[in-house]
Parts: structure tokens; C-alpha cells; sequence
């Protein structure tokens, strides 16, 4: 497939591309990779809204309604878990947690995190495209802050990715730029300037148009800003999505 500046891609058209291209086209990007991760999680004291540990307000508000997440809640994933703060809260709400992160320094901060905690949690270090995950194997699987730093021709693979580790009716929670909070790039955009420009933001048709052809959308909302003593995270430019993927019939 040819990728031009100009054109308007589907995530279907991003699903056609080989491995070839999609390389391709990860070398045309500035790069998102691991070593861009370890200079910015080098300094733990700046003021980065996601460097407390406070979980964010909506993983919490979901986790606290039994009804709508009953207990015996089985294994989830935190995929691009930073320095663990939801894989934290995961954990202390009943799951096997397991928490994925390419960059070291946010594993070495979320190995620390953890430790003090009293928490288990498994932390592993590499990029989700690479790392093998158990099929089905999860029944949460949360992203808080990655899906927008991923480029619109992995997109599909990422939907693929997280649809494959996902038990039946496993759940999917989703934490991600609205347009005034990304960069306000196009994807056409990230294309002709090589860039992501610090993350997408996304409409909530675009979110809609990912995902709810792949999982029930129960919740897609607008982050809450919490009260600073709240004990939770929260930031008005993020949407928040919780889907569930389809059980298996018959
Ligand atoms: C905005 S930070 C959010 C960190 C954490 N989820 C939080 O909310 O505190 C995004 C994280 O995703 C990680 N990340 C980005 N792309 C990734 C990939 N392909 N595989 C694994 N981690 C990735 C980065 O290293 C970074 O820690």
C-alpha cells in the first residue's frame, strides 16, 4: 500500500500493510521508542500529571462497582503502566496484574513503586507489539496514556493485539487524548511532519469508529477532574472508554 501525505487512511487500510511496510513506516516517524521514554521518566520530580500515584478516577469508579465488574475479578494487563500507579490500584481490587512498560526507567520506578506498595504485580519491560502475550488470557486489560502515542499504521495491530489477549466478555479500559489535549495532528499530518507531536488527540466519533466495531462500549465519557485530595487522577482533556469484548456463543 502507498502512503501519502494527503491521503485519509481507515484503520482498514492500516490493517492491509505487511510487516515490510509497517517498519517502513515506523522508520519515517521521530522516534516513540523506549530511549525517548527513558530521557523523560529521567527526572521523577517534574510536574508530569501522571507521575503521582494516584489511580485514575475512572479505572477506580469502575473498579468499585461490582456490578458492573464483579468480584473474582481473574487477571488484567497495564499496558504502558509508567510507574505503576493503576497497576497498583489493579491489584489492590483483586487482580493478578500483570504491567508492561519498553521504557527501563518506568519499570525501574514501577519495580520501586510496587515494592512500597505491598502489591503484587508482574512488571515486564518491552514494546507490546513484540512481546508475547497469553491468547485470551486476560480479563482487563488498561491503557492509560498509550494508545494515543501509537502511530495510525499500528493501530490496527494494536486492536488486534489487545482483542486477541482478551478473554470473552474480558473488559478494556481506556484512557486517551481528546483533540485539545493531543497535538492536533491529523494522521495524514503525523505523515507529512514525521511526527505524532506528542500524542493524537481523538473525537469521540474517531473512538468510536475503533472500537465499538471490536468491543461493547458500556462508558465514553470525559475524564473527571477530581478534588486534589481525592486520592485519584484525573485531567479534563482525556476521554475515558471501558468496552467489553463480545463472549463466545453457543
Ligand atoms: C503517557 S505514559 C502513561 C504511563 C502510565 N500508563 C500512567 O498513566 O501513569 C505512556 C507510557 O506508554 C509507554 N509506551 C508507549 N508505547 C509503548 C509500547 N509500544 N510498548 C510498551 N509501552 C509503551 C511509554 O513508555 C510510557 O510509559
Amino acid at each position: 500500500m502507498l502512503i501519502t501525505p494527503d491521503a485519509s487512511h481507515s484503520l482498514q487500510d492500516f490493517g492491509a500493510l505487511s510487516e515490510a511496510d509497517l517498519r517502513v513506516l515506523d522508520a519515517s516517524l521521530q522516534a516513540q521508542d523506549s530511549p525517548r521514554w527513558d530521557a523523560f521518566y529521567q527526572d521523577r520530580s517534574k510536574p508530569c500529571p501522571f507521575f503521582g500515584e494516584q489511580p485514575d478516577e475512572s479505572l477506580a469508579a469502575w473498579l468499585a462497582d461490582e456490578a458492573l465488574i464483579p468480584a473474582g475479578r481473574g487477571r488484567a494487563l497495564d499496558l504502558g503502566c509508567g510507574n505503576a500507579r493503576n497497576a497498583i490500584h489493579l491489584a489492590r481490587s483483586g487482580f493478578h496484574v500483570d504491567a508492561l512498560d519498553y521504557s527501563a526507567q518506568a519499570i525501574a520506578w514501577a519495580k520501586e513503586r510496587v515494592a512500597a506498595s505491598g502489591a503484587e504485580v508482574g512488571l515486564r519491560q518491552g514494546d507490546f507489539f513484540e512481546l508475547a502475550l497469553p491468547e485470551a488470557g486476560y480479563d482487563f486489560i488498561y491503557d492509560s496514556g498509550c494508545f494515543h502515542h501509537i502511530a495510525p499504521h499500528r493501530r490496527a495491530t494494536y486492536v488486534a493485539r489487545v482483542l486477541r489477549a482478551l478473554k470473552p466478555g474480558g473488559w478494556f479500559g481506556l484512557c486517551a487524548f481528546r483533540p485539545e489535549g493531543g497535538s492536533g495532528f491529523s494522521d495524514a499530518e503525523v505523515y507529512a511532519r514525521h511526527s505524532l507531536g506528542g500524542g493524537l488527540g481523538y473525537t469521540e466519533a474517531q473512538l468510536r469508529a475503533i472500537w465499538s466495531p471490536v468491543l461493547q462500549v458500556l462508558e465514553l465519557r470525559q475524564m473527571h477532574k477530581p478534588a486534589a485530595d481525592s486520592g485519584r487522577f484525573g485531567e479534563a482533556f482525556l476521554w475515558v472508554l471501558l468496552g467489553r469484548k463480545p463472549r463466545l456463543r453457543g
